[in-house]
């Protein structure tokens, strides 16, 4: 048992990686404090996983996620592992739709041969901006900044999910690559804020999963993001919950501030 008696606390854990990754860790010995926005998803994933304790909460609201690390001190005296998986490609469903839209016209007009110039940055709002940065970079500074005095105690490993998106340039709406590019970065100067406390904090920068998020975005979408990978299939969210695994067991004990993308080699670091 690769997580015998340790400790996590994972973020966006009702769905996709996020729940992989609880999966993964507490088949591994590890109890794991599940947080995510959606109570009626946590009741699912883990109604009978015994070593799960659910917690409904924004990540935006970082008064709520301090309750819940004080709760986690409380009852369990330790932290070892904290994964950032919450997330959110678009501010909300119509403008997921409005983002399709636009894939659509210009997947079309690539297999048409037609120019086509989209205009993503005229439909961001102020709202929708600061709502996508809020989620995806200060919830996980949020959890970071909170968990840290606990992790400080035993040494750890945190584990941010970036993207992609913050690592190539791809035409879609700024809000996405501005958050998860942000993300690596603050993964880098908090590894090495982190280091003397043997916490090792790496983030993972995906393409495609299987998850309701990439199945929110739409085939046209997967179609154009397989044509840009040399390995031509989607991946399945457990494959990245086995990732999060390594990166938070003692397997990894050398790996810090790094970077991995499961993208099928769409990027090669
Ligand atoms: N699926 C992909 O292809 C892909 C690619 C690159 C990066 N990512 C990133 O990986 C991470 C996990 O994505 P996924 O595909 O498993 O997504 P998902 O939509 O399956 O799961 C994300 C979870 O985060 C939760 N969440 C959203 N906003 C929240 C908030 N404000 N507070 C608390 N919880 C919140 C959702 O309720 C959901 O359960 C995300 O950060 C995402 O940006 C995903």
């Amino acid at each position: 048992m690769k997580l015998q008696g340790r400790v996590g606390i994972v973020t966006g854990a009702g769905s996709g990686m996020g729940k992989a990754a609880v999966d993964e860790m507490t088949a591994q010995g590890a109890t794991v404090y599940a947080v995510d926005l959606r109570e009626d998803a946590l009741a699912e994933a883990f109604g009978n996983n015994e070593s799960v304790r659910s917690f409904a909460a924004d990540v935006t609201d970082s008064a709520r996620l301090a309750e819940i690390i004080s709760a986690l001190e409380q009852e369990q005296g330790r932290l070892d592992v904290l994964v950032n998986a919450a997330g959110v490609s678009t501010p909300n469903r119509e403008k997921q739709q409005w983002v399709d839209g636009i894939n659509h016209e210009m997947i079309q007009a690539a297999q048409e041969g037609r120019e086509y110039h989209p205009d993503f940055l005229s439909g961001i709002s102020d709202e929708d901006f600061q709502r996508v940065v809020e989620i995806n970079l200060h919830g996980t500074f949020f959890m970071i900044r909170e968990a840290a005095p606990l992790l400080k105690q035993t040494g750890g490993s945190i584990i941010n999910f970036a993207s992609v998106a913050g690592l190539m340039g791809l035409p879609m709406p700024a809000y996405y690559p501005a958050s998860k590019a942000a993300v690596v970065g603050m993964t880098k100067a908090v590894a090495a804020e982190l280091a003397p406390f043997n916490i090792r904090v790496n983030a993972l920068a995906p393409a495609g999963i299987n998850t309701a998020m990439f199945a929110a975005s739409g085939e046209d979408h997967m179609q154009a993001l397989l044509a840009l990978q040399p390995l031509k299939r989607v991946a399945e969210p457990e494959e990245i919950g086995k990732t999060v695994l390594f990166l938070a067991s003692d397997e990894s004990g050398h790996y810090t501030g790094q970077t991995f993308s499961p993208s099928g080699g769409a990027v090669m670091v």
